[in-house]
């Protein structure tokens, strides 16, 4: 499975998508700016990366709405907090999503293209022999690719914007050298918002941790955004600090084998947001009275609802 998305991610494939995210990000900004103010979270934040792996996945762009809400009802059914009847709901709206892109799959089977799609959907898997059938297809899209590619970043762009107005500082360091200082700042983001907070694991054999056996066969949750504050690791962990020396060892995009495949993308579309933002905008401030600043519940991401702020453009 990492060989396949290892081939699609590759170098050269960011690369080619690098003027269509530059693109989208000024154009999405370009579409509100006149107004003065925008719910950051519906206009930016979850348009730019779901439009980019949308695109990958064969989806109709305007189709972007409807795929919002099958990507949700897995985020949510994967929150761990749903009622059971909550859960059916959630996967009543997934099986609907796999009605849309069945017939994506079936086209690209006759007729490969260059997408990412076209690549889960045709390469052989060397140890299996064999390509990703229907049921793994459906399965990989939605938990890798659209809610891990799409969920997570939108979940970064919109905790950035609200940490650079209550950084003050942060916004003026940008805004006078982004050059400089738009590489940390994506990677404080990255780490004190942890977009996803935890993931869980089974123990292969008995573990000690601090004095506790954990015995094999257990079910653990390992919080990425815990260790991100550790400050054993991080000096003045809480502060968001442009410059934090190496800024990027953190765990954000967890470690080890299963490091994210999706990181050189994200932080991609990182970029182009907070450049956009900073190129396009002068100041920035919450819309007053129209914040609540509430997350979604959830036991593994961490996912603001909304964010209306205003703005002066350049
Ligand atoms: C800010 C955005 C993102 C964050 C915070 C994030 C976070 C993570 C984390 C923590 C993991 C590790 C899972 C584990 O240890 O089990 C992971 C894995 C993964 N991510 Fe991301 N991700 C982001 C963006 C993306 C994007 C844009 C894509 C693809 C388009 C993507 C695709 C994947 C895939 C395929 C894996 C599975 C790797 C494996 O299990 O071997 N991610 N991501």
């Amino acid at each position: 499975m990492r060989s396949v998305f290892n081939d699609a991610f590759r170098p050269k494939k960011i690369e080619a998508l690098e003027d269509e995210v530059r693109d989208l990000a000024y154009q999405l900004i370009d579409d509100f700016i006149d107004e003065g103010h925008c719910d950051w979270v519906k206009q930016f934040a979850i348009p730019l990366p779901l439009l980019i792996i949308g695109k990958q996945m064969g989806a109709n762009p305007d189709d972007i709405w409807q795929i919002k809400e099958w990507t949700e009802a897995f985020f949510h059914r994967i929150s761990l907090m749903q009622s059971e009847d909550e859960e059916l709901l959630s996967v009543r709206k997934e099986i609907e999503a796999q009605h849309y892109f069945q017939p994506i799959f079936e086209r690209l089977r006759e007729r490969p293209d260059d997408s990412l799609l076209s690549a889960l959907v045709n390469t052989v898997i060397e140890e299996w022999g064999r390509p990703l059938n229907d049921n793994e297809l459906h399965a990989e899209m939605m938990a890798d690719t659209f809610v891990g590619g799409s969920e997570t970043t939108t979940n970064a762009i919109s905790a950035g914007v609200k940490l650079l107005i209550e950084n003050p500082l942060a916004w003026e360091q940008l805004q006078s050298d982004p050059d400089r200082y738009l590489k940390v700042f994506i990677e404080e983001v990255l780490r004190l918002e942890s977009p996803v907070q935890s993931l869980m694991r089974a123990t292969a054999k008995d573990v000690e941790l601090s004095g506790v056996t954990i015995p094999a066969g257990s079910l653990i949750n390992i919080r990425f955004a815990a260790a991100n504050r550790d400050e054993r690791r991080f000096e003045n962990p809480d502060a968001l600090d442009l410059d934090r020396p190496r800024a990027g060892g953190h765990m954000a995009f967890g470690s080890g084998k299963h490091h994210c495949l999706g990181a050189p993308l994200a932080r991609r579309e990182l970029h182009w947001s907070f450049k956009a933002l900073v190129d396009r905008i002068d100041t920035l401030r919450f819309a007053e009275g129209k914040n609540d600043f509430s997350y979604h519940p959830h036991y593994l991401l961490r996912a603001m609802k909304s964010l209306h702020i205003e703005f002066t453009p350049k």
